[in-house]
């Protein structure tokens, strides 16, 4: 079957809310307050195929990436065959006509990113995982000279995003909401400073789901980096994720990373094969532009 522009509608957001069960499974949103309150504040929307029964049973939404309006991210798609293009190819053009400059996906897993390229997207990152089983804290202090290791406070939530601008490139950066979405994205989350002279030199966040542990988030101002501050802020991390019963601890950064790799290497963490995979298309010729 074919779809055109005609069978795909916009759902207005008053019918939003009749989405969540649905949307609930990307495990993107953390409740329902939160996917509302990105619908409503990150330019969130929804496409779906009209007389396919219920409304929910083919759609795809989207909304900023990050704090970047001008790059519309793919957060979910539900649907089959023929239906998934038509949704993706429908937002993305309406996408590119609100002036967006840059669609992409969540990152993707490898069979899913292929199904991508073949409707013309490429890869903008590619992403390698890393794990770690958990052992017995080595009791060493893992401290460095002169460096202070302490607790998130809100208070230092402006310096936390001023160092992270100053770390990670544009697309990664993270802005106030990710921070916070990042920070409580585990049932039980840890967010630790490195300050040095009375500055904040670095930060690491983690957390754990049940004997899954994560490092989700690792940052080390540039003129501070190459002290072994990551790898003090890491392995505090590790110890407490692990006494705080993660089994088995994830890591993931970009194929390209070369410091972060090995970084985690160092800390015993084995890269997995499979990649994850970031895929964009930009408004082009090919019936996808403005
Ligand atoms: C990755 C990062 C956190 C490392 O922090 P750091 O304090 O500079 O690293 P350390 O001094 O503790 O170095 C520890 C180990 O990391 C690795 N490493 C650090 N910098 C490296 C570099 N430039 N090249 C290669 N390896 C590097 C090495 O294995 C090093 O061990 P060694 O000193 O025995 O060789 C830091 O470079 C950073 O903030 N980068 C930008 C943000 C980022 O990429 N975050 C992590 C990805 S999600």
């Amino acid at each position: 079957m074919r779809y055109d522009a005609e069978g795909i509608e916009e759902v207005p957001p008053e019918s939003f809310k009749s989405f969540w069960l649905e949307v609930k499974r990307s495990y993107f949103f953390r409740n329902k307050q939160h996917y509302l309150e990105f619908m409503r504040s990150c330019g969130g929307r929804i496409y779906s195929l009209r007389g396919t029964g219920r409304s929910t049973s083919h759609f795809v939404l989207v909304g900023n990436w990050r704090s970047h309006g001008d790059v519309t991210a793919l957060w979910y798609l539900k649907g089959h065959g023929e239906a998934r293009r038509a949704l993706v190819r429908e937002a993305a053009v309406r996408s590119f006509q609100g002036g967006v400059a840059l669609f992409v996906t969540r990152p993707l897993g490898e069979g899913e990113a292929e199904e991508f390229a073949a409707w013309g997207f490429m890869p903008l990152y590619r992403i390698v995982l890393l794990e770690r089983r958990s052992r017995p804290p080595d009791g060493e202090p893992h401290g460095v000279k002169g460096v202070e290791f302490i607790r998130f406070r809100k208070r230092h939530r402006e310096e936390v995003l001023e160092l992270d601008a100053g770390a990670f490139d544009a697309f990664w950066r993270l802005d106030a909401r990710t921070l916070d979405a990042v920070a409580s994205s585990c049932s039980r989350n840890l967010f630790l400073l490195a300050r040095e002279n009375g500055r904040l030199a670095g930060y690491a966040i983690g957390g754990t789901n049940g004997r899954f542990g994560y490092l989700q988030r690792l940052g080390v101002r540039d003129a501070c980096q190459g002290k072994g501050i990551g790898e003090a802020l890491s392995r505090r991390l590790i110890d407490s994720l692990s006494a705080m019963g993660a089994g088995v601890i994830c890591v993931n950064t970009q194929e390209e990373n070369g410091a972060a790799r090995s970084l985690y290497r160092k800390l015993g963490f084995e890269e997995i094969p499979e990649r994850r995979l970031i895929m964009s298309r930009k408004p082009d010729s090919m019936g996808w532009g403005r």
